[in-house]
């Protein structure tokens, strides 16, 4: 059995694997809709989402199979103070694979260390976010064909984004990756995230506060949200809440095939009026990831 719980637990081959599933189920769909006959998913969150939770439901009905789960603590036992080692223990009798969303990070971890089925993280804390990163490879290999030679601007809260620590993760094993980090001081990424990836892997990277200063080299600027919820401080979450937000003149200078990504949900750091353009991206996004959901639900329950 295998558990994804960080993007490292997948080989480049598997990753790849997992692309091309992705893309075979979206130009054949019928020949998937039976393929989890029987088969259940959990989806256990203990914490907000709406494209993370709803997109492993979609894509579990998709595969004609069935759901349970609950979408906040508060409406599981973890209210009357249960341990998530205990909780999956249970709901392993009920499903044949769990997708876990928890404020604390290693919590999936934890579950997958006690777990009779697979257990898939879907967002631990402010730490990893494997299957938002697994939507992303497969949204820049549809739209920018190819997962090499990219120039990569990752802009907002990268101290506490979990998406942006498992993409950096991922991207630094393919060619010829350069990446540009705008933050402010504040929000720049971990030390963990410098050393054991960047620095590790040899990965050309500059940080920079100017979101404009990279623009006209970048292939892809990743938006993210200020992460509200990991601030200890309301004050600081204020005052750096509208740091970046992306309008149609910060783009001017932008290439014409530019990939415009976010995780989603947004607040202010895309104005709307980004959305028309052809190079806005992250709608799109978003679609991607009930696929490579659907490739990775078969992957992990052995289904061929
Ligand atoms: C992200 C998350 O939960 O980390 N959302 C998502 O899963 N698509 C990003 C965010 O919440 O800002």
């Amino acid at each position: 059995m295998k558990h994804l719980i960080d993007i490292k637990d997948l080989s480049t081959d598997e990753i790849d694997e997992l692309i091309t599933v992705a893309k075979d189920i979206i130009a054949n769909k019928e020949k998937y809709s039976k393929k989890c006959e029987r088969k259940k998913i959990a989806t256990l969150f203990y914490e907000p989402s709406t494209r993370t939770r709803l997109s492993f439901e979609a894509a579990m009905m998709e595969l004609g199979g069935n759901v349970l789960g609950f979408s906040s603590a508060n409406s599981s036992s973890a209210a009357k103070g249960e341990s998530v080692a205990d909780t999956v223990r249970v709901i392993g009798g009920y499903a044949d694979i769990i997708a876990m969303r928890h404020p604390k990070e290693g919590a999936p971890l934890v579950a997958a260390m006690k777990s009779e089925v697979p257990i898939i993280n879907a967002g631990d804390g402010g730490h990893n976010h494997p299957t938002q990163t697994l939507t992303d490879l497969l949204t820049i290999q549809c739209e920018k064909h190819r997962l090499n030679d990219l120039k990569i601007g990752i802009c907002g809260d990268l101290k506490f984004g979990r998406t942006v620590h498992s993409l950096i993760t991922a991207m630094s094993r393919y060619k010829n990756i350069t990446f540009v980090l705008i933050s402010p001081k504040e929000l720049k990424i971990p030390d963990y995230v410098r050393k054991d990836i960047l620095e590790k892997n040899n990965i050309e990277y500059v940080e920079t506060k100017d979101m404009e200063e990279y623009m006209q080299d970048l292939d892809i600027l990743y938006m993210t949200r200020v992460q509200k919820e990991r601030f200890f401080n309301e004050d600081d979450y204020i005052r750096l809440k509208d740091y970046y937000i992306l309008n149609k003149e910060k783009l001017e200078k932008a290439k014409d095939d530019l990939c415009i990504m976010h995780p989603l949900p947004r607040v202010n750091e895309i104005s709307t009026e980004v959305d028309d353009d052809k190079r806005a991206c992250y709608f799109k996004q978003a679609k991607y990831g009930k696929y490579i959901r659907m490739a990775l639900i078969l992957k992990l329950l052995n289904i061929k």
